[in-house]
């Protein structure tokens, strides 16, 4: 019955039915002191909650009210021992998790497929990462999760490691044996700390797979809005056991956190945590169903493959979440990147992301036959027409050589540098990250050497039209390096 009730949400509710006299912030004061049109578009009721910590409505930097209610709530429902509410997406929560295990100077493992929160979070700890490489899938030129092989001979070979960091699913809904990654961990008491950005729902249906609490992690930060059904930018670091320090945890959280909490995020995530445990199965069982009618439908046409349990065999993948419908599409002839943008502009479809040999598709509780019919049709057509188009030229280079780290990535950021002609750049080590965002993966982080498959990559994916982020340069023309 518990789960039933949203204490945050409906406090709120309360709060604002009591109609208060407010002279504190946000100086829009439900919404009179603003801009008409934006108030109109919003809805007094969503500007109503727009609310900050005063004392009727608990602390998040100190819950101890409503707040703790709707954690407590939420650690139940997530199967973790604490949850703590992130109003900074999962990029804080990573970075709370990184910071609260590692000191400056200590070794963290981590695959080398990270998201650039990760980077960040390697830069404000001063942590000396070890990577790990992740299987890479050739065929498909994506890299999917690490083999608790990997993580026994990395703890082998550096002992000091404080703590192992996984992604797990990927982006792209491939996940890895995590319980085994958690008993080799924990048999040398190294904590495991989770990205799980893209696996809020998966404790919520048996057919998906294991969340990081199930597998007995230690810390897991979650994006409750990527596929939760909460408000963008609402996430949650969940905690289990007491490997790490429940009090550490809480503080660091609060040092990364802004003072000025948004209410609405929070409510949302209350909110979205009710939705999950109360409706999760059902609503799940019914989208990973529409999502692997589309994936048949999709895989019956020619040019075009969607992978799914055929991965499980052939690429030492554990297991997966269908709802991630990865259409690749190089066999057309075209990169993921075109047919992004044909969708886009023939049919206003817009995907998740497109890389260079495929198109990523979410499919959420927020889809039906309608919906996912549309894009298949979409598919259709594409698989039909796009046989007259004019083919990319040869394809573009294969994913890039893992460069070599030579400073930690903390080092290398407050080092002194120049920016240097891209060119120029082969063989120096890099004060910036380059990344195509999404996924946000670096082709090069801080603290790496550029070679000679990474300048090729970074000039293809430009030519290709790439979104590429990092440098100061956004042209990519120059990149700055570390002076030495
Ligand atoms: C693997 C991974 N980790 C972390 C993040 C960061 O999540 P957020 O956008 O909630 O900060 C993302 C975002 O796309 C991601 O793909």
């Amino acid at each position: 019955m518990k789960q039933q009730e949203t204490p945050l949400f409906t406090a709120l509710r309360d709060y604002v039915a009591s109609k208060p006299l407010q002279f504190h912030i946000p100086g829009h004061k439900r919404g009179s002191g603003m801009d008409p049109e934006f108030r109109d578009f919003i809805g007094l009721n969503a500007l109503s909650i727009d609310l900050i910590n005063i004392p009727p409505l608990d602390d998040l930097h100190n819950p101890h009210g409503i707040i703790k209610e709707a954690q407590i709530l939420a650690a139940e429902a997530f199967l973790a021992d604490r949850t703590f509410f992130s109003v900074q997406g999962t990029s804080g929560a990573i970075q709370a998790m990184i910071l609260s295990v590692i000191n400056p100077g200590d070794t963290i493992i981590v695959p080398r497929n990270i998201h650039r929160a990760v980077v960040t979070g390697l830069i404000l700890s001063g942590a000396r990462p070890v990577f790990l490489n992740p299987i890479i899938d050739e065929r498909l030129g994506i890299a999917h999760g690490v083999t608790p092989e990997s993580v026994k001979q990395a703890l082998f070979k550096h002992p000091e490691a404080k703590g192992v960091l996984v992604i797990n699913p990927t982006y792209y809904g491939f996940a890895t044996d995590l319980v085994k990654i958690v008993e080799i961990c924990h048999s040398r008491n190294v904590p495991v700390l989770v990205d799980e950005a893209h696996g809020i729902h998966i404790r919520f249906h048996d057919g998906l797979p294991l969340s990081a609490m199930q597998a007995g992690a230690d810390l897991a930060a979650t994006s409750v809005h990527k596929l939760g059904g909460s408000l963008v930018q609402s996430s949650v670091l969940n905690q289990k056991g007491c490997l790490v320090s429940p009090e550490r945890v809480k503080t660091v959280i609060s040092l990364l956190t802004t003072t000025s909490t948004s209410y609405i995020l929070m409510a949302s995530l209350d909110a979205a945590r009710r939705f999950l445990a109360v409706k999760g199965q059902r609503n799940l069982e019914r989208t990973m169903t529409l999502a692997e009618n589309a994936r048949l439908a999709i895989n019956t046409l020619p040019g075009l493959y969607s992978p799914g349990t055929d991965l499980i065999d052939e690429k030492n993948v554990f297991s997966y979440d269908p709802t991630k419908l990865l259409i690749h599409v190089k066999d057309l002839g075209h990169t993921g990147h075109e047919i992004d943008n044909w969708l886009r502009s023939t049919y206003n479809i817009e995907v998740e992301l497109s890389d260079l040999y495929n198109i990523l598709c979410v499919i959420s509780i927020g889809d039906n036959e309608e919906t996912v019919g549309t894009l298949v049709k979409a598919l259709m057509v594409l698989s039909r027409e796009s046989e007259a188009w004019i083919k990319v030229p040869g394809f573009p280079s294969q994913l890039p050589h893992t460069p070599e780290l030579c400073l930690s990535p903390r080092e290398a950021f407050y080092s002194k540098g120049d920016a240097v002609p891209l060119e120029k750049a082969l063989g120096k080590i890099t004060k910036e990250m380059v990344m195509v965002y999404p996924p946000g993966i670096p082709i090069v982080m801080p603290g790496e050497i550029i070679n000679q498959s990474v300048l090729e990559y970074i000039k293809d994916a430009k030519s290709y039209g790439l979104p590429i982020q990092g440098p100061e340069d956004t042209s990519l023309e120059t990149i700055k390096i570390v002076a030495l």
